[in-house]
């Protein structure tokens, strides 16, 4: 879509004229991203981050959970959601045959702040009919969140994944979007490495998103619980605990020992969701095939895609610009 065709208000044209841009990863000349408050948006995600930081209130029961694109967004909010909505079908009967996921895709269920419910279409969204507690998700940098976020006691779960595979991934999905989209395609994949590493990507740059809710995650361990896709592959029993804990819905001893951690689990799993008919022809706004959101689902896919050369770039910069941090991408 270009910029003309979107709906933007007035607050963002007027502002997108003063910002500086760049030429984004689509190829067609007229997609742009644009700088706004340290981090890199394009027009439609920039519109609807100025619409939540305006409109937002967020409430101390609320959940949101903050990723960075691509790093494993589709399949936390399938498990959140499923922690969140288990007792509703945990008795035998309901469980599988009525379970939302299976006829849903996750971000049909858990809706992106930015982009599905601040929009154009309706700035002032009646939130009235979201649950206690209301889960939302965002991509939006830390140091841009509705001042609500921070005031309130609301608790984020970021999601972060090491830089490789978030950008090989992020690389193919971008491939898949603009091909359906547009039949223009991306930047061939050494144009769109240089971008990423220069920060020059969707809510990029990289480092900087992972580094701030990191540090606020060290601050606020109430109120940020900080989890690494690669970790919760490693360990899924073990996040999902952390994750029940932190979000104050412990596992019983009874779901610990028996079904209800490895119900949620297999439910969530990449083979499950991505095989399910809805994940496989289904659809959501502005050509988004639900498809898109599984790929392959595992650790290490960039061996496939990275030279050894483009592996040092990318860990010489995630060393200058987290090394002494603490924190191991
Ligand atoms: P790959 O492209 O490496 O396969 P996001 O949800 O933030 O858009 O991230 C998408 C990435 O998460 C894709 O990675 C996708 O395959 C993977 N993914 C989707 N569902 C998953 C699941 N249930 N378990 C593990 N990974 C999943």
């Amino acid at each position: 879509l270009q910029p003309d065709d979107l709906m933007l208000t007035d607050e963002c044209r007027e502002l997108m004229g003063s910002l500086q841009s760049e030429k984004g990863w689509v190829l067609s000349s007229s997609t742009l991203y644009y700088l706004y408050q340290g981090f890199w948006y394009g027009a439609l995600h920039m519109n609807g981050t100025l619409l939540t930081q305006r409109h937002f209130r967020s409430l101390d029961s609320d959940i949101l959970l903050v990723t960075t694109p691509k790093s494993g967004t589709t399949w936390l909010k399938a498990i959140i959601f499923a922690l969140l909505n288990r007792s509703c079908y945990s008795e035998p009967a309901n469980r599988k045959l009525d379970h939302p996921l299976l006829h849903k895709n996750p971000h049909k269920l858990v809706p992106f702040l930015e982009v599905d419910i601040y929009t154009s279409k309706d700035p002032y969204p009646d939130l009235s009919n979201f649950n206690s507690p209301r889960l939302f998700a965002t991509h939006i940098p830390l140091r841009s969140l509705p001042e609500s976020v921070k005031d309130s006691k609301c608790k984020l779960v970021y999601l972060c994944r090491n830089p490789r595979d978030t950008f090989v991934s992020l690389w193919h999905f971008l491939n898949k979007l603009t091909h359906n989209e547009t039949e223009m395609g991306i930047q061939a994949l050494e144009g769109a490495f240089d971008m990423f590493c220069k920060g020059v990507s969707l809510y990029g740059p990289y480092w900087d998103h992972v580094l701030d809710y990191y540090k606020a995650s060290l601050e606020m361990p109430h109120k940020v619980l900080f989890l690494k896709y690669e970790e919760m592959k490693d360990k899924q029993s073990e996040h999902l605990k952390r994750l029940a804990d932190f979000l104050g819905c412990p596992l019983s001893e009874d779901e610990e020992a028996n079904v209800g951690v490895d119900e949620i689990l297999r439910l969530c799993s990449f083979d499950n969701l991505s095989k399910l008919e809805v994940n496989q022809t289904g659809k959501l706004e502005l050509g988004l095939e639900n498809k898109f959101f599984f790929r392959k689902g595992e650790v290490g896919d960039w061996v496939n895609y990275l030279t050894p050369e483009k592996i040092e770039r990318l860990d010489r910069i995630t060393e200058e610009k987290i090394g002494s941090s603490g924190l191991k991408l």
